[in-house]
């Protein structure tokens, strides 16, 4: 591999450590943004909001995720512009804690 995609490869691994997504801080940021309609546990407070309890609920991927809570949907906010994108990120990852 010549030295420069050898670089390359170490500053995406470097970069991609760096955003790794953490649930942890997503909790809290769930429960701050979230949980008055999606409920703590993920079982909706807002009827029509979905149930992240069930197993179907979050079958995409955390790109697309990320877009719709970006946009906001429906009944939905969109949060771009409150939220920056690696903490929605931390978010979905928390959200994949609830099933
Ligand atoms: C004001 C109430 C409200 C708040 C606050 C809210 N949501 Fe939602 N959310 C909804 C409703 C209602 C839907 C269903 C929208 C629809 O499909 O029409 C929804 C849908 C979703 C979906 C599923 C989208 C899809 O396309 O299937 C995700 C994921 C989601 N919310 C995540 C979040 C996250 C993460 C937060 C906090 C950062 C949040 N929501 C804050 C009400 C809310």
């Amino acid at each position: 591999m010549n030295p420069r995609h050898l670089a390359w490869l170490v500053l995406l691994a470097g970069s991609a450590a760096a955003h790794a997504a953490n649930p942890e801080e997503g909790a809290e940021i769930y429960r701050r943004h979230c949980s008055a309609c999606h409920g703590n546990d993920g079982r909706p407070v807002l009827p029509g909001a979905p149930d992240f309890t069930r197993p179907t609920a979050l079958m995409r991927s955390d790109l697309s995720l990320l877009a719709t809570i970006r946009a906001g949907r429906g009944g939905m906010p969109a949060f771009a512009g409150q939220l920056r994108d690696r903490d929605i990120l931390d978010v979905v990852a928390h959200l994949r804690t609830l099933r």
